[in-house]
């Protein structure tokens, strides 16, 4: 691994420029600088925009290196991006990449007319990826994790949140936390950890939440507090799983704990999640299906991120977050793709932006926005990834193609051609050598 690289000639550098959240009309601009360049040293970005100007840089910087003796920093990897568009790297703020066997017959179930809720009510859903996570060992964990982000990183994300809640008890919590740290050491891909200790409700505390809550707070957030395990906790508030006092509860006390904080809200039913997200000053609250309008408002002011999953939406056939009303309403949006087994299974950007763009009134702009620096924002980290500016971490994609439109417009197809995450191409569709089982193109 290098850390420094020059891209030069790039037919479009969108560099999403900003080093927080970007509300309402903010959102449709990407500080576009045409024949572009990024500097990229060490990692982090050292020089961005027009090429000749980053050029100009890049000599000073080699002549400042050129100690008598020979060059003492390692020659960057120069990519020569004519014709190209160059992005930040995508940001995937909500997932549940973690977890162990699958549940792809309730798909067919849910198919035949059966809701998702309906499903969880009767024992299946997530509970039955409780027992699954329970049983699988760590390196089967990893193994499958890996092969996510891997995925993951093929369609240009670079940034991964990943939530645990697929063991609601203390050791599997602990667990899933534990793999996904050492996946972020072992992965290009960096990943934030989410604890999402009350994700849902198992049979045996049916009636009993209030003491499961007591059980997370008490038993399973200090320890992942003490080992640093995670950064965010995360409560599914919804109807018949987890009300709104429950998850005010839960979230004071992680806030207390130290503890940034997130929430899955209103997402079947308007249970006033939205507005105890702008209450708590969480950083993020995530689907928002069925938000109020006072709750978008109440969101809008107190620099709440409205994290919209319209994979999920869309698997589930339910209708869509209003993100044109909340863009409207001076929100910051963000779009993720909730990647989990049960209600989204997948870690496709190019269908987020098809379904952002074609259902849900987001300009292609917007989307770009709402997944770089406004999903970085959501995982409080706009200060130093999302947008291609100075001193930032030196994470972007490469498409194939010379402009931006082209994302949505390749409908569910990745425009992505290579990933640069902290200056190393981690990513190369052209370079058969990265493909883990190259097949003979002639044969
Ligand atoms: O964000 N809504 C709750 N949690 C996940 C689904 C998890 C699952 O079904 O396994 C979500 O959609
Ligand atoms: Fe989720």
């Amino acid at each position: 691994m290098n850390g420094n690289a020059l891209i030069k000639n790039a037919s479009q550098l969108v560099t999403c420029s900003g080093f927080r959240a970007k509300q309402g009309k903010e959102m449709s601009d990407l500080h576009i600088v045409t024949d572009g360049g990024v500097l990229i040293e060490d990692g982090v970005i050292k020089a961005v925009g027009k090429t000749d100007d980053v050029l100009v840089r890049f000599s000073e910087d080699v002549m400042n290196r050129f100690d008598g003796s020979g060059f003492s920093k390692k020659a960057p990897v120069i990519i020569d991006a004519t014709g190209k568009c160059v992005l930040p790297g995508f940001v995937d703020s909500h997932t549940h990449f973690v977890f162990g066997g699958y549940r792809a017959e309730e798909f067919s179930w849910r198919l035949r007319g059966e809701s998702y809720m309906e499903i969880m009510k009767r024992g299946g859903g997530i509970v039955n990826t409780v027992k699954e996570t329970r049983k699988a060992g760590r390196e089967e964990l990893i193994r499958s994790g890996k092969k996510r982000l891997d995925s993951m990183l093929s369609f240009g994300v670079t940034t991964v949140e990943g939530k645990s809640g697929y063991g609601l008890d203390h050791d599997t919590e602990i667990k899933q936390l534990e793999v996904m740290r050492k996946l972020d050491k072992v992965h290009p891909i960096d990943v934030v950890r989410t604890f999402l200790g009350a994700h849902a409700v198992l049979p045996g505390y049916k009636g009993k939440e209030d003491a499961f809550i007591d059980y997370m707070i008490h038993a399973v957030m200090p320890r992942v507090v003490e080992q640093n395990l995670a950064e965010f906790c995360d409560i599914f508030c919804e109807k018949n799983v987890f009300s709104i006092q429950q998850s005010r509860q839960l979230l004071s006390e992680a806030k207390k704990q130290g503890l940034k904080l997130k929430l899955h809200a209103d997402e079947m039913a308007q249970l006033g999640g939205a507005e105890l997200a702008a209450e708590l000053g969480a950083v993020s609250a995530d689907h928002l299906l069925q938000a109020s309008d006072k709750g978008i408002r109440d969101m809008a002011e107190a620099g709440v991120v409205a994290t919209l999953l319209p994979g999920t939406a869309f698997s589930l056939k339910e209708p869509y977050a209003r993100g044109r009303f909340m863009i409207d309403q001076n929100c910051a949006t963000a779009l993720a793709t909730d990647m989990n087994p049960g209600s989204c299974f997948t870690e496709s950007i190019p269908l987020i932006f098809a379904l952002a763009t074609l259902y849900m009134d987001i300009s292609t702009e917007e989307a770009i926005n709402a997944l770089t620096i406004n999903a970085a924002a959501a995982i409080d980290r706009a200060d130093t990834i999302g947008s291609l500016d100075i001193g930032k971490s030196g994470d972007l994609v490469i498409l194939e193609f010379p402009s931006y439109h082209y994302i949505p417009y390749h409908i569910g197809v990745s425009a992505v051609e290579k990933v640069v995450k902290k200056g190393d191409v981690v990513f190369d569709k052209e370079d058969d050598s990265m493909d883990s089982e190259s097949v003979p193109f002639l044969l």
